[in-house]
């Protein structure tokens, strides 16, 4: 069974069809990757995914379960873990808490025990705290724990958001345009990192990326959106010698 299979999906916002019908089969531990130009959808995806949006039409399922109609909350719950293309962080709070906020989320006593600090209290904040940091340490972001998430370089804040993803045990991990505003050097690092989580968290991915050699380099498929529309779908060398891909987005961007 598919982790995550999207049928059919589409989207309209008044009268524009901002995604048609719109396929995704979504293997365990796979890497798919997600391209196309400025306003061809591919956010829009991510939002429809995630219980942001309700689809206009179609079928979005995680491990068979219906997805449609849930609460972002629920839907976070049941193992989808996300990124936001504009980053999304509590600006004002520390790198450590951050993490142990969304790490709150799966908690395993209940409010009384909170109350009164019981002793499974203590021994699950201790876990959290431990979780928090691995992963921290995992996104190369340790260094900064106790410092404001608003006084970090942008890229180390990509990081900080992409642990906090990490941190409710996503089965799937969705990436909006993880390495937008990074130099070439934090890239690469980028693309390292990536490939860790993957392999450590045994995590399946569906990244939105305009830089190409990112794409290229960690997906094993690709698909091309232009105008809601998935144009092509294959391997990276498919889709880089795809004239039409070439023709409605290659061809175009700086996609270097
Ligand atoms: N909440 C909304 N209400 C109305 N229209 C929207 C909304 N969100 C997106 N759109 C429109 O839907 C289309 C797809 O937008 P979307 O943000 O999904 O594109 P994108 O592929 O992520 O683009 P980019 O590469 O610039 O991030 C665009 O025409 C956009 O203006
Ligand atoms: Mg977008």
């Amino acid at each position: 069974m598919a982790l995550l299979r999207i049928d059919k999906m589409t989207h309209y916002f008044g009268g524009l069809r901002a995604v048609s019908d719109y396929n995704l089969v979504l293997e365990p531990g796979h890497i798919v990757g997600l391209i196309g130009p400025n306003g061809a959808g591919k956010t829009t995806i991510f939002n429809l995914i995630t219980g942001i949006h309700t689809p206009t039409e179609g079928n979005v399922e995680l491990e068979g379960h219906n997805l449609i109609g849930h609460h972002p909350h629920e839907i976070a719950g049941k193992g989808l873990g996300r990124t936001f293309q504009n980053l999304l962080l509590w600006r004002h709070m520390d790198v450590l808490e951050h993490v142990k906020m969304a790490c709150y989320s799966q908690l395993e006593y209940g409010l009384l025990g909170a109350f009164f600090g019981t002793g499974r209290c203590h021994r699950e904040e201790k876990r959290i705290t431990a979780k928090a940091m691995h992963l921290l340490e995992t996104f190369n972001v340790a260094e900064y724990s106790d410092q404001l998430v608003s006084s970090l370089p942008y890229g180390a804040q990509r990081r900080v958001e992409m642990a906090r993803a990490m941190a409710i045990n996503p089965k799937v991990l969705l990436l909006d345009e993880p390495t937008a505003g990074m130099t070439p050097d934090e890239l690469n690092r980028m693309i390292s990192i990536i490939r860790q989580v993957h392999k450590d968290f045994e995590v399946a991915i569906l990244l939105i990326e305009h830089r190409l050699k990112f794409v290229m380099e960690l997906c094993e498929k690709i698909q091309t959106l232009v105008f809601g529309e998935v144009i092509a779908e294959g391997t990276p060398e498919e889709i880089q010698s795809n004239p039409e891909v070439i023709e409605a987005y290659l061809g175009k961007e700086d996609v270097t």
